[in-house]
């Protein structure tokens, strides 16, 4: 019988989605292959039975290997900004030859009409899945809450936060209902190509976003509004190289388009069940804002 794969395995997402995978779609951690190019990490998943094995995307000789005996794969997006469509092509190709039936792929929202400066590497990988020969489930995963952890830390330090995002909203989730969703598609018989936007059940403006952190927080944020050269200028200024202080400005840029902010029911349709609210999550990660 063939087996589960999931790609990246030792990342947060990759983590959840093992977990999801044996504790809420109850599959025996024997039909579940976890690839990764740290398999030391891990160590506690293959003590349970999970099947470990290295993958890098980078390893084009090795990935086919890495991948037999599967049937269903995650392709997990790298981190790799900038190099992944080739990581990401690298993955399809070998899952074609390892007679993997199909993939399922995180994405992000609306990649076409995006104006994040990554975006063009998710919709290519689409599109390398389209003409492939799997069938595949593409996984538009909006921006995870956990990414505010990134920012709260200089907004609270700071009581400053700087952002060209405008009136725009985002309809952000928790990167563990993405991880549920994913382990439950993966775990499933579907394979129809179907694509599917995961969002939150509401959208926020960054003045609403930084408002409830500074409220959970117990501290005051002032939300200065600038343009999108501004941000650039001053994450240069904090000393990122410039392409990921571009890249970070993109982000508002797509916000303030109203590109972030379209909210759908497709978590819920796939799972049965409501996203996790900010608030909640909010109320949950209350002591790692504090703590900045
Ligand atoms: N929606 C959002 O807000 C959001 C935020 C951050 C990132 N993302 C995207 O979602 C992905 C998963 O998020 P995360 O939170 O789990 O990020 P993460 O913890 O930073 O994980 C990075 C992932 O990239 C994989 N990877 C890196 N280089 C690779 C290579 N050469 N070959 C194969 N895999 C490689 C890692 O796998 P191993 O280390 O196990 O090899 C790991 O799964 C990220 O990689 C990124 O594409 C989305």
């Amino acid at each position: 019988m063939s087996k589960l794969l999931v790609t990246g395995a030792s990342g947060h997402l990759g983590q959840l989605v093992l977990r999801h995978l044996i504790e809420t779609e109850k599959v025996p951690p024997s039909q579940i292959i976890a690839t990764t190019r740290k398999p030391e990490s891990l160590a506690d998943w293959a003590a349970k039975g999970v099947e470990v094995r290295v993958a890098d995307f980078n390893e084009v000789a090795s990935l086919q290997q890495a991948f037999a005996g599967a049937g269903r794969l995650l392709l997990i997006s790298t981190d790799g900004v900038g190099t992944r469509l080739t990581q990401h092509g690298n993955a399809i190709k070998a899952a074609e030859a390892a007679g993997v039936q199909h993939i399922i792929y995180t994405s992000m929202p609306d990649p076409a009409n995006s104006l994040v400066s990554f975006a063009p590497e998710h919709l290519a990988t689409e599109q390398l899945l389209e003409q492939s020969t799997l069938t595949w489930t593409i996984l538009r995963d909006s921006w995870y809450f956990e990414n505010i952890l990134h920012s709260a830390g200089v907004w609270l330090a700071t009581g400053k936060a700087y952002t060209a995002a405008g009136e725009g909203k985002l309809s952000h989730i928790a990167r563990e209902d993405l991880a549920r969703v994913a382990a439950k598609v993966l775990a499933s018989n579907n394979s129809e190509n179907r694509i599917y936007t995961l969002t939150g059940a509401e959208a926020f403006t960054t003045q609403e976003i930084v408002d409830l952190v500074a409220k959970t927080a117990g501290k005051t944020i002032q939300v200065i509004q600038v343009g999108v050269p501004d941000i650039v200028a001053g994450a240069v200024h904090a000393g990122l190289p410039e392409p990921i202080a571009q890249m970070v400005a993109s982000f508002d840029a797509n916000i303030a388009a109203g590109q972030f902010a379209a909210i759908t029911s497709d978590f819920t349709t796939l799972t049965g069940r409501a996203p996790l609210p900010f608030a909640q999550w909010l109320a949950e990660h209350k002591s790692a804002l504090v703590a900045h």
